[in-house]
């Protein structure tokens, strides 16, 4: 995630998103959240982020009218921590080009606030200590601490317990886009924890966890039952995909699917998944980043 300077008072950052390859749910914490158990992986599907410091006050526009400009969304959430940190007067007009689908269980929102955070830092010169960084990101929701390193990485507690497991095999990823979103609340409401132990995403070395994404073996996602539950349209899409030999799993708490894409000279396959899925599911290809923190 990098940010490019744009004159001296404009920053321009593109902000990747997520899949959650693997997402087990450990159990509930008494604070009301659940223990998780993830592999993430930061892809190249980008909204982009411009911010400008001719404001009075914190201003953010988008060209998406779906998507919240005011505090409920992490951008300007994290502008306003950025300024009482640093210490310094609001200032900053900020637009956000949307193309990482919303309530898709990519991290969209959540990469936002980090790119907010990063933009912010170079336009003032007042790069905030790590420690400061990661407070910032714990507060500001659970999948945000993951988008201050990117990459592919173990992601433990509520998110915020990362381990990065070093530069991913590059590889490429359908991503599958229902034309609808699923509340994060309530997938998490409607889950009915099993009584047999937790799915472990077995040893942690970066070699067996590329060797069991390579094999396939890797993804799991504890979230797909109560999403399914919720969305009948959804268990359709997982089972069309299967039908056509594409083992879909869901990524975070949903809408989004997704499986791995075949390498360049198979294309021709995705575009048939593409046509086989048309009506249920848009379908996006995607490549894994390599971490940035
Ligand atoms: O932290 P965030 O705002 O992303 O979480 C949204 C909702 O998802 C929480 O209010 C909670 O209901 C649920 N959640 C959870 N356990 C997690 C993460 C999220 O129960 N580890």
């Amino acid at each position: 995630m990098q940010v490019v300077r744009r004159g001296p008072d404009t920053v321009v950052v593109r902000t990747p998103c997520k899949l959650n390859l693997f997402l087990e749910v450990i159990g509930k914490r008494a604070d009301g959240y659940h223990e998780l158990d993830m592999i993430m992986e930061a892809i190249d599907l980008c909204d982009t982020l411009t911010v400008a410091r001719d404001a009075d006050g914190i201003a953010l526009a988008c060209d998406d009218p779906a998507v919240p400009t005011d505090r409920r969304n992490t951008i300007v959430r994290a502008a306003e921590r950025f300024f009482e940190a640093a210490g310094l007067p609001p200032r900053a007009r900020m637009h956000l080009r949307k193309r990482v689908p919303i309530g898709g269980g990519l991290g969209g929102g959540s990469a936002n606030g980090i790119g907010a955070l990063r933009a912010l830092m170079e336009l003032y010169a007042a790069p905030l200590p790590r420690e400061e960084q990661f407070r910032i990101a714990c507060e500001l929701g659970s999948d945000v601490p993951f988008f201050l390193y990117g990459g592919l990485a173990r992601c433990r507690g509520r998110g915020e317990i990362i381990d990065p497991l070093g530069a991913g095999a590059p590889r490429r990823y359908l991503v599958l886009v229902p034309p609808f979103a699923c509340s994060t609340a309530e997938v998490y409401a409607n889950l009915n924890l099993p009584l047999t132990s937790p799915r472990s995403a077995g040893t942690m070395s970066p070699g067996s966890v590329e060797e069991r994404i390579r094999d396939g073996m890797l993804f799991f996602n504890r979230l797909e039952q109560p999403a399914a539950g919720l969305r009948p349209e959804f268990a359709l899409i997982m089972k069309k995909a299967r039908e056509i030999g594409v083992d879909a799993h869901m990524t975070g708490s949903g809408a989004c699917l997704f499986a791995l894409a075949s390498d360049r000279a198979g294309g021709g396959r995705d575009a048939l998944v593409a046509e086989a899925l048309a009506g249920m599911a848009e379908v996006r290809i995607a490549e894994n980043l390599p971490a940035w923190g």
